[in-house]
């Protein structure tokens, strides 16, 4: 039985998350996922344009996958109602596994039904208290997460501090096995790790590296292979994670990419996996059309590139903060700092001017840093970009932004 002083206290507490300009309402869409979507507001639909989807590629509505789901989901039916050991494992899930690890050049990738679950089960499958996990301050929740659920040290250093890195990997000299954690892309920021230097202290230290490239994979570097391909240190990320939900196509799934041995040691000890229904057949089967789609043709990658420093250069024309103005990422905040202010103004642009962007603020930034995080994608047209430009442009001026 809840409690009345139980309810009463969530109420209130609610009730302060919607006084602080921190409380996170949702907007229903009823479209198709794309640059424009119609979302329902107020009793009716409403078209606008989506500035904060994941979806890099422009590929949650592409025909040609949609169709290749429906054959799968006509071949294979819904889900394999098991976990993968039991009878869950369908010669899609073995294909498209294979398909990843090829892309991303390494010996085997093991899916699971997120990139959530994956990052909560590979440090505790991995490591245990003879070891350390040496972790970026800002890294994902996911990730935060699952090094809770090991027994290995912890130690954490500043994303881009290399010399409290350093430190920390000298500290952490006498566990047995030392792994340094990292976001390739920092989602909140756009901000792009300093993997080169990192490798370099990893192999100083004999430390092992993980990186999660959920904001990068498919469309970052000339061919879409992350940061990794980026950064030029392929082959020296001895860990990927990363996620199905975004430029793959943005169903649902994530993945993990290393060697063999931590593949199948993860298929057996890995409790998300072990515990929990892999991706359905469905994301497996579109997942091994866009991968080839991604190696036949560049297209999409340069438009999305194009796009986004187009919006990036007008956006710092027109006046606005964007943290980092040398900045390439498609994820691009807007800092607006107060978090009642980022509200509004995204309300604003919602309901007055239907550019659908959504505002960031804490716990998910830190405090004092609310902002927008508008999203580019390749799905974007010049004319969404001058739309949601004049948008930004106008909204700011009367909130005395710009
Ligand atoms: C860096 C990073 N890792 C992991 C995730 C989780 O991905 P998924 O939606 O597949 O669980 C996200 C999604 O927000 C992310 O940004």
């Amino acid at each position: 039985m809840i409690k009345e002083q139980f309810l009463s206290d969530i109420k209130s507490e609610l009730e302060n998350l919607k006084e602080t300009g921190l409380y996170k309402a949702e907007y229903e869409i009823v479209s198709e996922q794309f640059s424009e979507i119609e979302i329902f507001h107020q009793g009716a639909k409403k078209h606008v344009l989506n500035f904060c989807a994941n979806n890099y590629l422009g590929l949650a509505n592409n025909k040609s996958l949609i169709e290749a789901a429906k054959k799968s989901l006509d071949d294979y039916g819904l889900g394999a109602a098991s976990v993968r050991f039991i009878c869950g494992t369908f010669d899609l899930h073995k294909k498209f596994e294979k398909k990843l690890a090829d892309f991303l050049g390494f010996e085997d990738v093991i899916t699971f039904s997120s990139c959530f679950a994956a990052n909560g089960g590979v440090f505790a499958a991995l490591l245990d208290e003879n070891d350390a996990i040496i972790s970026a301050d800002l890294n994902h929740a996911s990730l935060i997460d699952g090094i809770r659920l090991s027994k290995a040290a912890r130690y954490f250093y500043k994303f881009d501090d290399m010399v409290a890195l350093e430190e920390k990997l000298q500290e952490a000299q006498k566990y047995k096995n030392r792994l340094i954690v990292t976001d390739g892309v920092l989602s909140m920021d756009g901000d792009i790790a300093k993997l080169n230097q990192i490798a370099d202290l990893a192999e100083k230290y004999d430390a092992m590296l993980l990186v999660d490239d959920s904001h990068a994979t498919g469309f970052i570097g000339e061919n879409g292979r992350g940061t990794l391909e980026l950064c030029g240190i392929e082959g020296r990320v001895d860990i990927l994670t990363s996620t199905l939900g975004k430029a793959l196509g943005g169903s649902g799934g994530g993945f993990i990419a290393s060697k063999k041995e931590i593949i199948d040691k993860l298929r057996n000890k890995a409790r998300p996996y072990l515990f929990s229904n892999n991706i359905l057949p469905m994301v497996a089967a579109v997942g091994i059309e866009i991968v080839d789609m991604i190696l036949k043709s560049k297209t999409l990658i340069k438009k999305l590139a194009e796009n986004t420093a187009y919006f990036r250069k007008k956006m710092l024309e027109a006046g606005f903060d964007l943290r980092d103005k040398n900045a390439v990422h498609p994820v691009v905040p807007v800092m607006l700092h107060d978090a009642l202010l980022a509200s509004k103004f995204a309300k604003m642009m919602v309901e007055e001017e239907g550019i659908y962007v959504i505002a960031f603020s804490f716990p998910v930034v830190p405090k004092n840093e609310a902002r927008i995080r508008v999203q580019i994608s390749a799905a974007h047209e010049i004319e969404h970009l001058d739309k949601a430009i004049a948008a930004f442009t106008k909204v700011g001026k009367k909130l005395s932004v710009i």
